[in-house]
């Protein structure tokens, strides 16, 4: 989180049950243009590894639960790597899914809340994803639902959708709140749902494909930075996207 109390964390964490995801087949080649205009970055410890130089000074939000593919039953997930992996790895966070209303709502509910119980030795704080199963509708009530549960076991930070009447999502929620982008959009599209989010109370977003899969990344997470950090509305937002990029890095 910047002084302002907003974000833009920047998501690679996809290939942990996607494998090498559009845009993410050379996580290092995709990432290292985008770090600095990322206030942290999002994924799994084997690409931290061996894509992000360890002289970077880019906060990291670990993705620890996993153990599932797009192949199988992706709810199925068990925590992954451990609070002491986190720690060696200098990781700000540390992320994992729930899976409200899916099969196994339980075992993620109950990672979440054992991974609060173990961070809490460390003060290392956990990011809540409320990942959606196929059959669940991604509206205000059931996001709602999902995002409470979350910070009611502990989460310090939840990360879900955008939906219609989101602020009720916000209002319901006791920690701050950030999106995922989803699906790539046309970039005014991913533009609107990022100003429409914090507009309505969102404290920033934890995007990926509409970034790294955008024709101008670099454009694209500068336009994001101007809706999130600066208040600027989406045709500024567009204008920014389409400017040739200064050389200079953003000081962090
Ligand atoms: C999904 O599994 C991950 O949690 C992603 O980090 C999340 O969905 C954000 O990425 P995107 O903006 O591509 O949806």
């Amino acid at each position: 989180m910047m002084k302002d109390g907003r974000t833009v964390m920047l998501a690679v964490d996809h290939g942990y049950f996607q494998g090498p995801t559009t845009g993410l087949e050379n996580p290092r080649k995709t990432i290292t243009p985008l770090l600095p205009y990322a206030d942290s970055l999002a994924l799994t410890r084997g690409v931290l590894r061996t894509s992000v130089d360890p002289s970077q000074k880019i906060p990291i939000i670990l993705r620890v639960s996993g153990g599932t593919s797009i192949l199988k039953e992706l709810s199925d997930e068990v925590v992954t790597t451990s609070i002491e992996e986190a720690l060696r790895l200098n990781a700000s966070a540390v992320a994992l899914s729930v899976f409200v209303g899916s099969e196994h709502e339980k075992q993620t509910l109950a990672n979440l809340a054992e991974l609060v119980n173990e961070g809490e030795r460390y003060g290392m704080p956990v990011m809540a994803i409320t990942a959606v199963g196929r059959e669940m509708a991604r509206d205000a009530r059931y996001l709602g639902l999902a995002c409470r549960i979350a910070a009611e076991l502990g989460a310090s930070i939840v990360k879900t959708y955008y939906c219609e009447d989101f602020q009720k999502v916000v209002e319901g929620c006791p920690v701050p709140v950030v999106i995922a982008g989803g699906k790539k959009l046309p970039e005014r599209e991913a533009l609107q749902l990022a100003f429409d989010a914090v507009s309505e109370g969102a404290v920033g977003v934890d995007m990926g494909r509409n970034i790294f899969q955008s024709s101008n990344p670099v454009g694209m997470i500068r336009a994001i930075r101007a809706v999130v950090h600066d208040g600027k509305g989406v045709d500024e937002a567009m204008r920014l996207f389409g400017e040739k990029q200064p050389a200079k890095q953003i000081a962090r």
